[in-house]
């Protein structure tokens, strides 16, 4: 449906990404990576807001830069840094989202009245935007995106600055979106992805590192990784991964491909495969 083909973007002479390959079908798909990695980048290359320096991006095998409009038409897109104006209420907001994406007016009406209850922001329709939180913004920032129905839904960084329990609401929302319509959401928060993305896609040295469901990335570290009790003596190879309390005190997660003295034996997360996979890069 969506595919990416030996896309390559580069800024003068550095290289953002480089001969990334991956194609998309229904469902969510994480961008995973460490600030930097080039999430963005592929985002807007997905939004024809950049082209690529090599390759091509394809709909149902045509150039999403040919089908121009026709692509557009079918795109929602949330930007990293998505700016509103603060003296809008919500449904002033999409109303003037609508008149930009040439909604015909009767239908904007309901189609508004509908997102704003999916978003669960009915009850706060007409209050001021300035007056929201920041999960409230992103959820009017992710009804904009919805607004034509869209069968690609690009959300960068749609998480960013949401509380806990507005990053459940968030997971609950994405789940019922992506029944029938391809979701690409960028993060650098595992959490926030784990439980909803049916594939994970990671970049390590701006390439593809994978694209992969999250049992199949923790599974690659299965019997790699351990608990041992804080201040644990260890060698050259066994290497902390996270620190963390447990009822019997504070303990370490250890990556090590043979167990470290007094070690326990603890199955892998998405959150281990991520710091073992970006370790070099001195973020674990
Ligand atoms: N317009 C630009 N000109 C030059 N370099 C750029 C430009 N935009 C991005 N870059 C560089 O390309 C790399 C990838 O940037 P990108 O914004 O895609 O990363 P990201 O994964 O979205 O990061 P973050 O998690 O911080 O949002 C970075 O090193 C960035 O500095
Ligand atoms: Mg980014």
């Amino acid at each position: 449906m969506l595919s990416v083909e030996h896309v390559t973007k580069r800024y003068g002479t550095f290289t953002a990404l480089e001969d990334v390959n991956l194609a998309f079908e229904p469902g969510v798909y994480g961008l995973l990576a460490p600030n930097g990695a080039g999430k963005t980048t592929l985002i807007k290359l997905l939004a024809t807001l950049l082209f690529p320096t090599e390759g091509r991006i394809l709909w149902d095998g045509e150039d999403i830069h040919t089908l121009g409009a026709e692509y557009r038409g079918l795109l929602g897109y949330l930007p990293q840094d998505f700016g509103f104006y603060p003296s809008y209420t919500a449904r002033q907001f999409l109303r003037y989202a609508a008149a930009l994406q040439c909604l015909p007016k009767g239908e904007a009406e309901g189609r508004i009245m509908e997102l704003l209850d999916t978003v669960g922001l009915a009850d706060a329709a007409d209050k001021k935007l300035k007056t929201f939180s920041g999960g409230m913004r992103q959820r009017v920032g992710i009804a904009v995106a919805m607004l034509t129905d869209p069968r690609l839904l690009l959300l960068d960084e749609p998480t960013a600055g949401l509380d806990p329990r507005e990053r459940v609401r968030f997971r609950n929302l994405i789940h019922a979106l992506a029944a029938d319509r391809i979701v690409i959401l960028s993060t650098h928060i595992v959490s926030d992805i784990e439980t909803i993305a049916g594939q994970i896609v990671l970049f390590k040295d701006h390439r593809l590192y994978c694209c992969d469901s999250p049992a199949r990335i923790c599974a690659q570290w299965k019997g790699k990784v351990w608990q041992v009790p804080a201040g644990t003596a260890l060698g050259p190879d066994q290497l902390v991964l996270s620190e963390g309390q447990s009822e019997a005190g504070p303990v370490l997660r250890v990556l090590s491909d043979t167990p470290p003295a007094g070690a326990v034996p603890v199955t892998p997360g998405l959150e281990d495969a991520f710091l073992a996979i970006y370790r070099e890069e001195g973020r674990a």
